[in-house]
C-alpha cells in the first residue's frame, strides 16, 4: 500500500481497463504519465470480471494493471466492484431485483439492478469485498478504498417484499410500540391506523396522496439501509486492510437527494463525491458552486475529494452539449476553490462501446492528438502547481442551512405548491452570496454556528426544537439570521407547530403567518421600495399574509391580494438580528437585500472584483490563495499581488482575466 498522492493536487479517474485489450494498457500508462495523471479508481464495475462464476474469481488482470500502475507511480482508489453484480448472480437470485414503486420489478441489464435490503445481495457483496482485501492489501498500487459506487443513485426506493420486512424491523427500532408509530404518522388520518407490525407496507402507489409521515420515513429507512450495507462493507476492509482509508462517492449534486449524506460522511475516512452540470438550469455553474459547498459542509469543513466530473459533455441529460474550449479548467478550478484536494473525472478513456460510449473522457474517442486530451495535460500541468495548497481550508463567514430530511419533508405529498422544490431557495440565495463574492459554509442545522456572522435559513421546513433554538441562540449572540418562507413549520415527525407559521422561528422573528399564497408558474407578485428606497421589485414562487407582531417591516407587497402587507422583516435580538423574507424576490431585489445584512453583518467580499468573476479564498495558517474565475465573455482586471499557480506567472496590483479565464493568486 501507499498514501494518497499529496505534494499535489491528485488528478485521474475512473479507469476500466476491462474495456480494453492488453496494447491499450500500455498505450494508457503512457498518456497517464504524458498527462501527469497520478490516482485511478479500477474496478468499479467489474465483478463479472473479477467473479465469472460463483465463487471463481479471476484477479490475474487486476494483478498486471495494478502492477502496471505501480510501476508508473500511479496511486490506485480500489474499488471493491459491488455496484452492479453479474448476470449469473441476477438469474440465481432473482428475488434480489429492486421493485419500483409501481410493483415492476426493475431487470439486470443495466447497472445497480440491486435491493438495497437484500441480505443475499449483502452476502455476495461482501464475500468480494473479502477476496480483494486479501488479495490487494499490501499491493504498492493501493492507496484508497472505493466501496460501491454512487449508492442509490438507480436502486432507491425499492419497494420489493424483502424491503417491506426490512422497513418494519425500522419502524420497531425507531417507535418500538404502535402506538408510538400511529402517533408519529397520523393514522387517526383517513382510517390508516396500524394494529399489528405486518399491516405496515413501503408507501407502495396507492389511490391517493401517501402518509407524508410514512414516506418520510421510507426515506429514511433507506438512506439508514444503505448506510448499513456500507458499513459492513468498510468493516470488511479496517479488517482485512487496515491503514487504507475508505470512502464511497457521494452524489452532492442539488439533483440528488434519496441519502442523508450527514449522517454518512461521520463513517468515511475522507469525503468524496461526484459533480455533474445540471444544463436544464438557468445557471448550472452557480450550482456547481453550491455543491461543492454543500460538500464542504458535509466533510465538517476539511478538504474533500472530486471522485468524478466531466472533461466535457455527459451523455444522460436530453442534449449533451460539449464543453467550451477553457471550461474543463474553469470548473475543474471551482471545486478546488471551494475546498477540493483532489480531481477526478469519470473516465479515463472514453468508451467504445456500451451506454456510455458518448460520455466525454480525458482521453476522448478523437485520441490523444486532441484539443481535448491538450487541456487535460494542461489541467494536470495545473495540478502538480497546487501542490502547496493541499490542506489549506476555505474561508467563509456565513452558514446556509440544509438538510436532507428537511427537504424529504418539504417536498412530501399534497404540499401547498410543488414549484417550492426544496433546494431552489437555498441555490437562489446562495447564487446571490456567490455574485457579491462571498462564500458560504453549506452546513447542516446541528453544526456549530458559533464562527459565522451571517446564517441564512433557505426552507427549513422540518426542524428540531434544538436546532431551532441554536439558531436562535446564534442571533442573541449577535449573528444575523435571515429566515426565508416555509422555514419552522413542521416538528421531526412533520407534524404542523400550531399556532402560526412559521412555527420554531415565530418568537425569534416577531412574525405570524396565517395562510400561505403560493403564485402559480410564471405569475409574480410586486414589491415596494422597502425602507431601503431602492426601487421596488417583484417576488415569486411564494408569498403570505405575514403580520409583524414585533418586528420592523422591511418590505411590503405592492400587488395582489396581499397588497400592502408585510413581505420582509426584521427584528433586533440580543445583539444579532433575525430577518424573515416571505417570497422569492428577483436577483436584484435578492442582492439589496443580501448586501444590506452582509453590510450589517460586517462580512465583505473574498476579494473586491468586477460582476461575474467568482471569488474565492482558500488559507492555510498565514498563507492564502485568490481564486479568480472569469464567468463573462470580457476580458476582467483584479487588483491583486502574489504568484499566479495557473500561468506561472507574478501578478503586482493588477491581474486581467482573459474571457473565460482563471487565475489562483498566492498572495502577498
Ligand atoms: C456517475 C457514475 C459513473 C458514470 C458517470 C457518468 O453517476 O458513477 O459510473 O456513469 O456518472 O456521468
Ligand atoms: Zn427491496
Amino acid at each position: 500500500m501507499r498514501s494518497w498522492p499529496e505534494d499535489r493536487v491528485a488528478f485521474g479517474g475512473d479507469y476500466n481497463p476491462e474495456q480494453w485489450p492488453r496494447n491499450t494498457w500500455t498505450d494508457d500508462i503512457e498518456l497517464m504519465r504524458r498527462a501527469q495523471v497520478s490516482f485511478v479508481t479500477l474496478g468499479v464495475f467489474s465483478w463479472s470480471w473479477l467473479e465469472p462464476a460463483k465463487g471463481e474469481y479471476e484477479f490475474d488482470w487486476l494483478d498486471e494493471i495494478m502492477d502496471r500502475l505501480a510501476e508508473a507511480d500511479i496511486a490506485v482508489d480500489l474499488a471493491t466492484g459491488t455496484a452492479t453484480p453479474p448476470p449469473w448472480f441476477s438469474l440465481a437470485h432473482p428475488q434480489v431485483l429492486p421493485v419500483d414503486h409501481d410493483g415492476h420489478t426493475l431487470w439486470a441489464g443495466s447497472r445497480q439492478a440491486w435491493c438495497p435490503s437484500s441480505p443475499v445481495y449483502r452476502e455476495y457483496a461482501l464475500a468480494l469485498t473479502t477476496q480483494l482485501a486479501q488479495r490487494f492489501h499490501e499491493h504498492p498500487a493501493l492507496a484508497m478504498w472505493h466501496v460501491s459506487n454512487e449508492y442509490a443513485c438507480h436502486n432507491l426506493p425499492c419497494y420489493c417484499d424483502t424491503c417491506a420486512g426490512a422497513f418494519r424491523v425500522w419502524a420497531e427500532r425507531r417507535y418500538g410500540d404502535l402506538e408510538r408509530l400511529n402517533d408519529a404518522w397520523g393514522t387517526a388520518f383517513w382510517s390508516q391506523r396500524y394494529t399489528a407490525w405486518e399491516q405496515i407496507l413501503p408507501p407502495r402507489r396507492t389511490t391517493s396522496f401517501a402518509n407524508p409521515t410514512h414516506q418520510l420515513d421510507y426515506h429514511r429507512f433507506g438512506s439508514d439501509t444503505l448506510l448499513d450495507f456500507f458499513r459492513a462493507e468498510k468493516q470488511v476492509l479496517g479488517t482485512l486492510s487496515p491503514g487504507v482509508p475508505v470512502t464511497t462517492n457521494f452524489m452532492t449534486t442539488t439533483a440528488f437527494r434519496l441519502l442523508d449524506y450527514h449522517q454518512w460522511a461521520p463513517h468515511q475516512d475522507v469525503v468524496s463525491t461526484d459533480h455533474y452540470l445540471l444544463e436544464s438550469l438557468p445557471d448550472p455553474r452557480a450550482e456547481l458552486s453550491f455543491s461543492a459547498d454543500l460538500t464542504r459542509g458535509i466533510a465538517g469543513g476539511r478538504p474533500w475529494l472530486l471522485m468524478e466530473h466531466s472533461t466535457s459533455a455527459v451523455n444522460w441529460q436530453p442534449v449533451n452539449r460539449a464543453k467550451a474550449p477553457g471550461q474543463t479548467l474553469r470548473d475543474s478550478l471551482v471545486h478546488v476553490a471551494r475546498g477540493a484536494d483532489t480531481l477526478g473525472f469519470f473516465q479515463w478513456r472514453q468508451s467504445l462501446s456500451g451506454s456510455e460510449e458518448f460520455h466525454s473522457a480525458l482521453v476522448p474517442h478523437a485520441g490523444p492528438d486532441s484539443a481535448r486530451f491538450r487541456e487535460v495535460c494542461a489541467l494536470g500541468e495545473v495540478a502538480e502547481r497546487f501542490g502547496e495548497l493541499v490542506g489549506s481550508t476555505v474561508e467563509a463567514r456565513v452558514a446556509l442551512l440544509w438538510d436532507y430530511q428537511a427537504g424529504w419533508a418539504a417536498n412530501g405529498p399534497a404540499m401547498p405548491s410543488q414549484l417550492l422544490d426544496y433546494p431552489l431557495t437555498g441555490r437562489l440565495l446562495h447564487a446571490a452570496l456567490r455574485r457579491r463574492g462571498v462564500t458560504s459554509d453549506i452546513v447542516h442545522p446541528s453544526a456549530d454556528l458559533a464562527a459565522y456572522d451571517l446564517i441564512v435559513v433557505p426552507t427549513l421546513y422540518l426542524v428540531s426544537d434544538e436546532h431551532a433554538q441554536a439558531i436562535s441562540h446564534a442571533a442573541e449572540a449577535g449573528a444575523h439570521v435571515l429566515v426565508t418562507m416555509f422555514s419552522g413549520i413542521a416538528d421531526g415527525d412533520d407534524h404542523v407547530r400550531l399556532g402560526g407559521y412559521p412555527g420554531a422561528f415565530r418568537d425569534l422573528l416577531g412574525v405570524r403567518v396565517e395562510e400561505f399564497f403560493p403564485l402559480p408558474e410564471g405569475e409574480t407578485v410586486a414589491l415596494d421600495a422597502g425602507v431601503a428606497g431602492r426601487g421596488g421589485g417583484e417576488g415569486r414562487i411564494w408569498s403570505e399574509d405575514l403580520y409583524a407582531v414585533d418586528a420592523e417591516v422591511t418590505h411590503r407587497y405592492a400587488s395582489g391580494p396581499l397588497r400592502s402587507r408585510p413581505a420582509a422583516t426584521r427584528r433586533v435580538v440580543g445583539s444579532g438580528t433575525a430577518s424573515y423574507l416571505s417570497t422569492l424576490p428577483d436577483e436584484e431585489s435578492l442582492d439589496g437585500l443580501l448586501g444590506d445584512l452582509l453590510e450589517a453583518a460586517g462580512v465583505t467580499p473574498a476579494a473586491v472584483v468586477p460582476p461575474g468573476v467568482e471569488v474565492v479564498r482558500r488559507r492555510s495558517g498565514e498563507r492564502s490563495w485568490l481564486f479568480l474565475v472569469n464567468d463573462t465573455d470580457e476580458p476582467q482586471q483584479v487588483a491583486v499581488t502574489g504568484h499566479d499557480l495557473v500561468s506561472d506567472t507574478a501578478v503586482s496590483g493588477s491581474h486581467t482575466l482573459a474571457p473565460g479565464g482563471v487565475a489562483v493568486v498566492r498572495e502577498g
